[in-house]
């Protein structure tokens, strides 16, 4: 068995050893321009000139969630594409959105700084109560955020495709429910694949319909948001604010509104990275279960986009 590694701003070195290491009977090769025929394939945002030069590919695995880099490259039908299936990614995610809505509600923004400019004073608290948060996305990372949100207590509501049953999350499903999921939201917190069907639904027609005082959590992908239209919500005070941790261009241009934008938080795409150990041990468990000829979780349905 031969197995190819590539991903786009990934030293190979150490994921070629670890690879070699979990599947000591395959032969593991970082990737190069007219590298020998492959079984499988190990990838983060590869060039169309892998694919074009493998066409004998049984599976392809995306050491990430999001597969919207890899669906626009021409591959073969048959050929398997895997995603990450959690891996390590859900209980960062977790920690990272419920910090976000946490600071937010708990106005650490503006205690940080008074305190800076040295001033000691209280605020009436807010009541969690008054912050529905809803999560557009109720897969392997949006379950884990909903139930991690609940934890600490705040309303939680749910969207996603098709219906779902979650504890103590009140769900909603499908574009017809869409309006009154965010009706019932003051919080959004995006989770979703970006797919055509969900490219730009982050606009003023959505977010407006928040309620008034919105705070928005983007860590999905940027092309989910239209910026302008976040920008504008902002000044008009429909929304109040905003944790961005993905943006359309990543870095944005240094003239871009958002750097410095003072009802905006930005992180450079860093809430849930990939955990190379944990990716690699759920690559290779995956990799020996097909050759076993059973099925494995994880599979992207192309038609879909996720
Ligand atoms: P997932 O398991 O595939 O879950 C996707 C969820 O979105 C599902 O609940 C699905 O509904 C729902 N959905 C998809 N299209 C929809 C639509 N048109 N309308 C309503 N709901 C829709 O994905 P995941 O593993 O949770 O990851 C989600 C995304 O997070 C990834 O695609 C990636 O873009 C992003 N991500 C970001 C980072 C980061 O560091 N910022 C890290 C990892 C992942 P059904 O359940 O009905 O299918
Ligand atoms: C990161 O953004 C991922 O999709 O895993």
């Amino acid at each position: 068995m031969r197995i190819l590694f590539h991903a786009i701003g990934t030293k190979p070195g150490p994921w070629v050893d670890g690879l070699r290491a979990a599947l000591p009977d395959a032969d593991v090769d970082a990737w190069a321009p007219g590298a020998a025929p492959a079984d499988y394939a190990v990838v983060w945002a590869p060039p169309q000139q892998l694919l074009d030069e493998q066409p004998r590919l049984q599976a392809i695995f995306n050491i990430g969630a999001g597969v919207d880099a890899l669906l626009p490259l021409r591959m073969p039908a048959q050929t398997l594409l895997v995603r990450l299936d959690d891996a390590g990614m859900s209980v960062q995610m977790a920690e990272y959105v419920c910090q976000a809505v946490i600071r937010h509600v708990r106005e650490l923004d503006v205690y940080e700084r008074a305190t800076r400019e040295g001033q000691w004073s209280f605020r009436k608290p807010l009541a969690r109560e008054d912050f529905p948060v809803g999560v557009m996305g109720l897969g392997v990372l949006g379950t884990r955020v909903a139930q991690a949100l609940r934890q600490f207590e705040f309303p939680v509501r749910g969207w996603s495709r098709s219906p779902k049953q979650l504890d103590g999350v009140r769900c909603f499903a499908g574009d017809g429910e869409l309006d009154a999921f965010l009706a019932a939201c003051r919080v959004l917190v995006c989770l979703l694949p970006l797919t055509p069907q969900t490219d730009g639904i982050l606009n003023r027609r959505t977010l407006g319909r928040l309620q008034r005082g919105g705070y928005l959590v983007n860590v999905a992908r940027g092309g989910h948001l239209v910026e302008d239209d976040l920008l504008a919500l902002l000044d008009e005070g429909q929304l109040a604010g905003a944790t961005l941790d993905v943006l359309r261009q990543e870095p944005p241009p240094p003239e871009h509104p958002f750097w410095r934008h003072p009802k905006i938080t930005l992180t450079p795409h860093t809430s849930a990275r990939t955990d190379r150990d944990a990716s690699i041990a759920q690559i290779a468990g995956k990799i020996r279960a097909l050759r076993r000829g059973e099925p494995v979780a994880g599979v992207v349905d192309r038609a879909r986009g996720y």
